[in-house]
């Protein structure tokens, strides 16, 4: 669990609106959920034999003896918020969120305990074109931010299909016991498809032979996926098929995709999502298509601070108010207010705590502000204003109160 600091909380803030700004343009709204859900909501969306129920959840018993639990992801949430609420058959709802996730990992870089999403998902669109529309507007953020990923795209089926799919897969690997790692071993009654993400290079060429998901994909989720890659196709958009793309929640349907980089190092995976138009009906909702995504806001703060240098520098003030003595502070305080009621988008910094003019200006240079404000006992007794640039060899000059708007003003667009 990390602290964000102020050297980094701007770049998060960049991320934040640019993901508002893209969202909100293409009709999104944002949902505000909790952070604690009772536990089953999470076993019975996310899956009981996924490695987030089985050995990442904080589980607590709380007062009244209910189990809850700290979120590990939102869409669970979004979908009980969703049938609680009656959100989901209001004209095709599309909603986002952002927050804290929590999931007892080992901590890695790019991997941590607590770390943060933004999410988006879509109820009551069962075509492809919200599929696309959602990659698209990733694709759109990444350019906003200045950010390159690489898109990885598979299509899981419908549940039907993929039986048939894991029965092969079990079969196949049956063969193959003995080469299988422990965990694989274990997922080959419970959860076969994850033993294709395994991370294990001994198991690689086992798993490339293994059998390959779109060869028994059926008939409609093939005709979906192909106006999908379509839509994306038109689009310009560029990707790569990866038929061993199966994603670690158990809710998917049809569409799943993943947004990797290889800047980060084994947590490449900056967003994922897909479809999962059967978490509806399995959480008690009436049957409801849905499609979603969530990006880690941590992996891609880092890509932006290694990838974007024109990303929007820190907000550093503009002016700096140093002043002495109890007149001057007062006049101090009077100036500030004022300026900050005339002067929109100005960032003013008022010395608090007593310290001499040289410390002051020590502290007025270390805040990057362009300007000081000078206030000494002269000032207070004539009502003006020393102004003094900061960053250029220019004089400093006596302001009255009634001049400083404009000349401030002027320092903003700069
Ligand atoms: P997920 O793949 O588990 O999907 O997480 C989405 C993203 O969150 C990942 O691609 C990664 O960037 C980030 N992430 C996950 N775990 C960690 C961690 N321990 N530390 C840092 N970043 C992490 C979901 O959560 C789904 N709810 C996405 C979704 C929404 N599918 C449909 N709708």
């Amino acid at each position: 669990m990390n602290d964000i600091l102020p050297e980094h909380s701007h770049v998060w803030q960049f991320l934040e609106d640019c993901a508002r700004e893209v969202f909100q343009s293409a009709g999104y709204c944002e949902i505000r959920l909790p952070l604690v859900e009772r536990t089953e909501l999470f076993s019975r969306a996310i899956g009981e034999v996924t490695d987030i129920v089985e050995k990442e959840m904080y589980t607590f018993e709380d007062r009244n003896g209910d189990s809850l639990t700290l979120r590990p992801e939102g869409t669970a949430g979004c979908v009980r918020a969703g049938i609680e609420r009656g959100l989901l058959h209001n004209s095709q709802p599309r909603l986002w969120y952002s927050g804290a996730m929590f999931r007892h990992e080992r901590p890695q870089k790019g991997r941590y305990r607590q770390f943060h999403q933004i999410g988006v998902e879509a109820y009551g669109m069962p075509g492809p074109d919200v599929d696309a529309e959602q990659i698209l507007l990733v694709r759109r953020l990444w350019q906003r931010l200045g950010i390159r990923a690489e898109l990885r795209l598979n299509s899981l089926g419908t549940p039907e299909s993929r039986q048939e799919y894991r029965a092969a897969l079990v079969h196949y690997f049956e063969q193959h016991q003995s080469q299988l790692d422990e965990d694989s071993r274990r997922r080959l009654h419970t959860n076969p498809m994850r033993i294709l993400d395994s991370k294990n290079p001994a198991l690689r060429e086992l798993i490339e032979a293994a059998p390959s998901l779109p060869d028994y994909l059926d008939a409609d989720s093939r005709e979906h996926f192909r106006q999908l890659c379509q839509l994306l196709d038109d689009a310009g958009v560029d990707y790569v098929l990866d038929p061993r793309l199966v994603r670690g929640l158990d809710y998917y349907t049809r569409t799943v995709f993943e947004w990797v980089t290889d800047a980060l190092g084994a947590q490449d995976a900056i967003c994922s999502g897909g479809r999962y138009d059967g978490l509806v009906t399995q959480l008690g909702g009436r049957p409801t298509p849905a499609m979603g995504f969530a990006l880690g806001m941590e992996r891609v703060v880092t890509l932006i601070e290694q990838q974007a240098p024109d990303r929007p520098p820190a907000m550093l003030p503009h002016v700096y108010v140093v002043h002495s003595g109890e007149p001057a502070r007062r006049l101090a305080f009077e100036v500030s207010e004022l300026l900050r009621d005339q002067v929109s988008g100005l960032r003013l910094m008022l010395n608090c705590g007593e310290a001499s003019f040289k410390a002051q200006f020590r502290r007025a240079d270390n805040s990057g502000a362009s300007v000081a404000l000078v206030i000494g006992e002269q000032e207070a007794s004539t009502r003006t204003v020393q102004f003094k640039p900061l960053r250029e060899h220019s004089e400093q000059q006596a302001m009255t109160l009634d001049a400083l708007p404009d000349a401030l003003a002027a320092l903003i667009d700069r």
